[in-house]
């Protein structure tokens, strides 16, 4: 590919078609961005115990990520040096002191490094060494944990962990800081939903403002009579109704909202979902987290103003709820999302309870708001596939954000400065290829 071509199918306000929709440049975007950038493997929670693994995709290859015995987590790529067969077949597990290769029982220590091949002295006089790196499972070149959120990335240059999130590594500080102990455990219940469409949709989507009092009026309306419906009964309506009777809120209330637009493609959608009520359970809630760090950080804590963080290309954290969305793309037009959740450790059972109900009630593959978005971008995919255009528009309010030092502000919350800025860092990605210096 040319720099000429990049240029022509990443335009400021509006993209080609072809950037959905094309196998070839779905390979790129693998090579250049997924198995270049820092990618997010799972939580330590996940292989709490020696010997505990954890089997992920990092843009084309498959990964595993395990606790080794001095209670290093490594991520591995998941394949067995002697003829290349797969070491773990199942998603998780405890591989125990070792991993053995099911084929011919060569077996490594959970830091990759072979550790016993059968009858050795078979290869007597060969140029094989177990000294030699080729003989051991071949490491992450790079891993590294943020509040103990793991990230490996398979390029050994670039920007470090922490260059690479900026201020996106609110999403981990946010949710950690909201336990009084400063830290999550991932609930290993996790939904996985394989979208018939480009990686790309979601993304663009978990910060596009315009969409839900459209997509999810049906949703929206209906929670909103009920919850209006108990208030007016009982004076109150549990919580969880207003997690969707939220997406009933008009364009005017969508567009007041502000996103923030960082540099490498992440971003912040503000805006909270009035999650401090004064029920009992809050209350107590609360009090826990100042007590444990103080009246002025507390408030801090409590009261920032985050509905989605989005760490390009692959990750949307919704930190007030302990909610965290990651992408593993198949193909041009297939993406597998991972649904997760997370407990805050010290804190009462009810305030769980909040993010289990949103666990289920929107991010679930069960609930109508997940579904509506499914069908919206499996339905893009179908029309972008088609004869029927060739650009995508991203004109809305271009020209009209805010720039400050690298940062773009919008000043109308359906403003599509979020997909022009995740445009800017995937051109960005993919024009590294071309050039010495990774992004
Ligand atoms: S392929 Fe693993 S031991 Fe032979
Ligand atoms: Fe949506």
């Amino acid at each position: 590919m040319t720099t000429l071509d990049l240029e022509h199918l990443v335009q400021p306000d509006k993209v080609h078609k072809s950037v959905y929709t094309d196998e070839r440049l779905f390979e790129l975007e693998m090579e250049h961005i997924f198995e270049k950038a820092w990618v997010y493997c799972g939580h330590e929670s996940q292989v709490k115990n020696v010997g505990d693994y954890w089997t992920v995709q990092i843009g084309r290859q498959p990964m595993v990520m395990v606790r080794d015995k001095d209670q290093v987590v490594q991520v591995l790529y998941n394949r067995c040096p002697h003829r290349g067969v797969q070491l773990c077949g199942n998603q998780s597990g405890n591989t125990g002191q070792a991993f053995v290769c099911s084929y011919h029982a060569w077996s490594f220590h959970l830091n990759g490094k072979v550790r016993a091949i059968p009858l050795m002295k078979g290869y007597d006089g060969t140029a094989l060494k177990t000294s030699d790196p080729d003989s051991s499972m071949v490491p992450a070149a790079r891993v590294k944990s943020y509040r103990g959120f793991v990230f490996a990335s398979l390029s050994s240059t670039g920007p470090d962990l922490l260059e690479f999130l900026g201020d996106a590594k609110v999403a981990f500080d946010d949710m950690c800081d909201r336990s009084p102990m400063g830290e999550v455990e991932a609930v290993p219940v996790m939904h996985r939903v394989v979208q018939k469409s480009n990686w790309k949709f979601f993304m663009e989507n978990q910060l596009d403002a315009l969409h839900p009092s459209v997509t999810h009026q049906s949703t929206g309306v209906a929670a909103r009579r009920v919850e209006q419906r108990l208030k007016s009964d009982n004076g109150s309506a549990p919580l969880f109704f207003h997690y969707l009777s939220t997406f009933a809120s008009s364009f005017d209330q969508w567009d007041s909202v502000q996103t923030v637009n960082f540099p490498h493609g992440h971003g912040i959608l503000k805006a909270y979902m009035g999650l401090r009520p004064t029920d009992p359970d809050t209350v107590e809630y609360e009090g826990i987290l100042k007590k444990a760090y103080g009246e002025e950080k507390g408030e801090e804590y409590l009261g920032r103003s985050i509905h989605h963080v989005l760490i390009y290309p692959y990750l949307s954290v919704q930190s007030p709820l302990q909610q965290l969305r990651c992408l593993r793309p198949i193909s041009a037009s297939e993406t597998q999302s991972e649904i997760w959740h997370f407990r805050l450790k010290g804190v009462p059972e009810a305030i769980y309870q909040r993010s289990l109900w949103y666990f289920n009630l929107v991010n679930s593959p069960a609930t109508m708001i997940n579904a509506d978005d499914l069908e919206n971008w499996t339905k893009a995919q179908i029309g972008l596939q088609s004869n029927g255009g060739e650009w995508v528009s991203l004109h809305r309010n271009y020209g009209q954000d805010t720039e400050k030092e690298g940062v773009l502000y919008s000043n109308n919350g359906t403003s599509e400065v979020v997909m022009r800025n995740q445009f800017i860092a995937w051109k960005a990605y993919m024009l590294s290829a071309q050039s010495p210096n990774p992004v």
